[in-house]
C-alpha cells in the first residue's frame, strides 16, 4: 500500500506538471474569432497606410514601389542582380532570353560578417562592392557595363524605381548612417570609391516584389508576393486610384506593405505572450516589427527558447537546469525547428538534434520541446494566413467580385523547409477568405531573378521613353 501511495503521488505530480505545460502551450492557440480579429485589423491598417492623412503614422507602411507592370516576355539581355537582406548576400548574373521566357543564372553567395551588418554604412557598402568585384572577376566580366537590379529587403521610401531611402533597418542589420539615406546613392558612392568599374543601377527592389515578378513571369494571375523567411512581408498589385501617395488614377502599382510592423501600435497586445515580449526586448529593434517577431524565421526559434527557459525554471524540463547553451541567443535556427517538427523523425532523433544544440534531454523533454515548437510555428502560420486573407479579400472587394482567383508567389526558408507551415497557412487562408481561390506558387530564386526582370522592364521603358 505504501508503494501504491507512492505511485499515486508520482502520477499526480506528472499530471500537475502536464497541466502547467498545457497552460503555456494554450497561450499560443488562437481561436477562430481571434484570427478573424487579426484579419480585420490588418485590413484597417492597409487602408491607413494607403491614405495620405493617416499614412505618416501607419504601422503597415504600404510603400509604393513604382513597379507598375508585369514582364511581357519581350525582355531580354544580361543583367546583374544583388540580393541583400535574406539569409545570405548574393551577386547574380541573369541572362533573359525573350520569347521562350527562359532565364539562366549564375550566382555567388557571400557571407556578411556580423561586424559588417552592424558596423558603419560605408563599411557595409564597401564590402558589397568588394563582393561584386570578386564576382565580376570570377565571371570574367570586369569591363562589362551591365544594368543592375538591387534587391534590398528592407523598408524603403521610393520616389522612382531607381531611388530608395532606407526608412529603418529590420531583422539583423544595424549599420550606422544608412537610415534616411538613398541606398542606390550609397552603392554608387562605394563603387566610385573603389574606382575600378562602373555599373548602371536601374532598379531597387524589395524581395517580396522580386518574388511576385518571378512568379508573374509564368503566371499572369500572380498579384501577390509573400516572404516567409528570416523576415515576414507581403506585396501586392493595387489600383492606382487607391494609392493616395502617388499621382494618377490609371492602372496598378505594386505596394510593398511592410506588414512586419503590424502590431507596433499595440493592436496585437491581446495575443502577445510574455515570451513574445521577451524576444522583442532582446532584439535589435525593441517595440518594432511585432508581427514579424511572431511570424518569421529569425524569431520563432527565439520564442521557443524563451518558453523552454521558462519551463525549465518551473522545473518542467531539463531537470530544472538552465544550461549555458539554453541561454545563448539564436540557437534554434529555422532548419532545426523544421527538423524537430518533422513527422518522420523518431523521438530519439529529436533528442539527437537537441544534443547537437548542446541540450541534454530525456525522452519526456524531447516530447515537450517538439510540442513547444509546434505551438509556436502553428501560430506563426495562422497569423500569416490571417494577413494574407486580409489582402485577398480586399482585392476581391475592390474589384467587386463575388469570387476571385489569385496566385501568390512565395519564397523563404520557413515556407520551403518547414514540414507544416505551408499547409497551415493555406488552410487558414481558406477559412478566412472563403470567397477566394488562392493558388500558391513557389518562386525559384525569386529575389535575384525578379530584380533582373524588373531591371529589364525598367530598361525597356527607359529606352522607349528616349525614342
Ligand atoms: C523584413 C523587411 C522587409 C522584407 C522582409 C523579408 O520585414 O523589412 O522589407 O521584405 O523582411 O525579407
Amino acid at each position: 500500500t505504501k508503494g501504491a501511495a507512492m505511485v499515486t503521488a508520482v502520477a499526480s505530480r506528472v499530471q500537475a506538471q502536464r497541466k502547467q505545460i498545457d497552460k503555456v502551450l494554450a497561450l499560443f492557440r488562437l481561436t477562430q474569432e481571434q484570427l478573424v480579429g487579426v484579419r480585420n485589423k490588418m485590413r484597417v491598417e492597409f487602408e491607413y497606410g494607403l491614405k495620405k492623412d493617416t499614412h505618416p503614422l501607419a504601422t503597415v507602411k504600404m510603400l509604393p514601389t513604382y513597379v507598375c507592370g508585369m514582364p511581357d516576355g519581350t525582355e531580354k539581355g544580361k543583367f546583374l542582380a544583388l540580393d541583400l537582406g535574406g539569409t545570405n548576400f548574393r551577386v547574380l548574373l541573369v541572362k533573359i532570353r525573350s520569347g521562350r521566357r527562359s532565364v539562366r543564372m549564375y550566382n555567388k553567395i557571400f557571407a556578411i560578417p556580423l561586424e559588417i551588418m552592424q558596423g558603419t554604412g560605408e563599411e557595409l557598402f564597401d564590402h558589397i562592392v568588394q563582393c561584386i568585384a570578386d564576382f565580376l572577376d570570377y565571371m570574367g566580366l570586369k569591363g562589362a557595363q551591365l544594368p543592375l537590379g538591387f534587391t534590398f529587403s528592407f523598408p524603403c521610401r521610393q520616389a522612382s524605381i531607381d531611388k530608395g531611402t532606407l526608412i529603418e533597418w529590420t531583422k539583423g542589420f544595424k549599420a550606422t548612417d544608412c537610415e534616411g539615406e538613398d541606398v542606390v546613392d550609397m552603392l554608387r558612392e562605394a563603387i566610385k570609391r573603389r574606382n575600378e568599374f562602373d555599373l548602371d543601377i536601374v532598379a531597387v527592389v524589395n524581395d517580396t516584389v522580386g518574388t511576385m515578378m518571378t512568379c508573374g513571369y509564368e503566371d499572369s494571375n500572380c498579384e501577390v508576393g509573400l516572404i516567409a523567411g528570416t523576415g515576414s512581408n507581403m506585396c501586392y498589385m493595387e489600383e492606382m486610384r487607391n494609392i493616395e501617395l502617388v499621382e494618377g488614377d490609371e492602372g496598378k502599382m505594386c505596394i510593398n506593405t511592410e506588414w512586419g510592423g503590424f502590431g507596433d501600435n499595440g493592436c496585437l497586445d491581446d495575443i502577445q505572450t510574455q515570451y513574445d515580449k521577451e524576444v522583442d526586448e532582446g532584439s535589435l529593434n525593441p517595440g518594432k516589427q511585432r508581427y514579424e517577431k511572431m511570424t518569421s524565421g529569425m524569431y520563432l526559434g527565439e520564442i521557443v527558447r524563451q518558453i523552454l527557459i521558462d519551463l525549465t525554471k518551473q522545473g518542467l524540463l531539463f531537470r530544472g537546469q538552465i544550461s549555458e547553451r539554453l541561454r545563448t541567443r539564436g540557437i534554434f535556427e529555422t532548419k532545426f525547428l523544421s527538423q524537430i517538427e518533422s513527422d518522420r523523425l523518431a523521438l530519439l532523433q529529436v533528442r539527437r538534434i537537441l544534443q547537437q544544440l548542446g541540450l541534454d534531454s530525456t525522452c519526456e523533454d524531447s516530447i515537450v520541446v517538439k510540442e513547444v515548437c509546434g505551438a509556436v510555428s502553428r501560430r506563426a502560420a495562422q497569423l500569416y494566413g490571417a494577413g494574407l486573407a486580409a489582402i485577398v479579400e480586399k482585392r476581391r472587394e475592390d474589384q467587386g467580385l463575388e469570387h476571385m482567383r489569385i496566385t501568390v508567389g512565395v519564397d523563404g526558408t520557413l515556407y520551403k523547409l518547414h514540414p507544416h507551415f505551408s499547409r497551415i497557412l493555406r488552410e487558414t487562408v481558406k477559412e478566412l477568405a472563403p470567397q477566394c481561390d488562392v493558388m500558391f506558387m513557389l518562386s525559384e530564386d525569386g529575389s535575384g531573378k525578379g530584380a533582373a526582370l524588373i531591371t529589364a522592364v525598367a530598361k525597356r521603358l527607359q529606352q522607349a521613353q528616349r525614342e
